[in-house]
């Protein structure tokens, strides 16, 4: 490689459009620092020196630097412990060290601990250009693979995320074929969707909370699939072990969707608890009071709601006002009042209820919030 010349090293590339390659020349002794820094300008190089390791850290500091030349044994900071630093602090930065003959073994060190390569000394100009020249093409693979890593994860993290969307979709599709199952809840789980997202939107929640809130609502029932016929559908008024069984979808639901909704707890939260009162009487856990998410006390509003102003096999749906002022009465028992009070606040007076049946709205899941609680969970 004694006739490099620019533009033959790929690991150069990178600055051939923007200029000379920067190869910094760490060396205690002025007269090689001078032969290096006259004799690669024209291999492409633009060479900057340093009489110590101290030294060339400043420079480091002040401007990128790709390339290192650094002599092992100098006076204070030795280039083993430079090339410790340039690793720690500019790990993209390739280091070649120059030893003597007799200290093979301290470039083996050096190789262990990050230098790109080896250069023994006295050397001469060719096998100088020939180890930058390699060192800097190592480098560029090294950044390329790395690249190529960042994208295969970036590319594996977006297909799972698509994959858990495509099968709350499925799940999406049971609940409302569930609430298909017979016509008085036709269209439950998208009215409770609409009615919580109101809601959720007039207490001013964020909208990664919102978006939880919306799609624990639309699930929340997904538990029915697993309660009979004889008491899903009974022309009546359940008697005590009926309404028990009824109230397992709760715990039924959240057994289902834990592995799709792990990183989404409150979605599942409200899957598990929206039968849950304040006054701590409710299914199917007893909690009571702050121990109910807001998302979760959010959706039971906006079920009772649906719940009420809907027929059931055996009674008519009440009116809007009759099941508001249900909601008021059992304000600080059975509901928050501030929940209840924000869903009046959502529909202007005059609003007919149930409200029409929205489209289904295509899922997508909320971006996870590393380490921050959402104020709705
Ligand atoms: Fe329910």
């Amino acid at each position: 490689m004694g006739n490099v010349t620019i533009g033959e090293n790929p690991g150069q590339a990178d600055y051939l459009d923007g200029g000379a390659c920067p190869c910094l020349i760490v060396d205690d002794d002025p007269a090689i620092r001078d032969l290096v820094a006259r004799s690669l300008p024209r291999f492409g190089y633009r060479v900057l020196t340093a009489g110590s390791g101290a030294e060339a850290l400043e420079t480091l500091r002040r401007e990128e630097v790709p390339l290192v030349l650094t002599d092992v044994q100098m006076p204070g900071m030795d280039g083993v412990a430079l090339l410790e630093a340039i690793v720690a602090e500019w790990p993209e930065t390739a280091v070649v060290v120059a030893t003597a003959m007799s200290e093979v073994d301290v470039a083996v060190t050096c190789l262990r601990k990050g230098a790109h390569d080896f250069l023994t000394k006295p050397f001469q100009l060719s096998d100088l250009t020939a180890r930058l020249s390699q060192a800097l093409d190592k480098r560029r693979l090294i950044l390329e693979n790395r690249r190529y890593q960042n994208h295969l994860e970036d590319m594996v993290r977006e297909q799972g995320a698509r994959l858990e969307e495509l099968f709350l979709e499925s799940v999406q599709s049971l609940a409302h074929a569930l609430d298909a199952r017979d016509s008085y809840t036709q269209g439950h789980s998208a009215r409770v969707r609409a009615y919580a997202g109101a809601i959720a939107r007039a207490i001013g929640l964020d909208s990664g909370t919102i978006q939880e809130v919306e799609l624990g609502a639309e699930l929340h029932d997904i538990g029915k699939i697993g309660i009979t016929d004889d008491v899903l559908l009974k022309p009546a008024p359940l008697n005590e072990p009926e309404y028990r069984h009824l109230m397992d979808h709760t715990r039924i639901g959240a057994r289902i969707l834990h592995p799709l909704l792990k990183n989404l707890p409150l979605a599942l939260a409200i899957v598990r608890s929206h039968h849950e009162r304040l006054d701590g009487s409710g299914f199917p856990d007893g909690l009571g009071g702050d121990a109910i998410p807001l998302g979760v006390r959010i959706v039971s509003v906006a079920d009772s709601f649906d719940a009420m102003t809907t027929a059931r096999p055996y009674r008519g749906p009440r009116s809007a006002a009759e099941a508001v002022a249900e909601l008021r009465r059992c304000s600080g028992a059975q509901f928050d009042s501030e929940v209840v009070a924000a869903f009046i606040s959502s529909y202007p007076p005059g609003t007919e209820f149930p409200i029409a049946t929205p489209r289904r709205v295509r899922i997508s899941l909320p971006p996870p919030v590393a380490g921050v609680s959402r104020p709705g969970a």
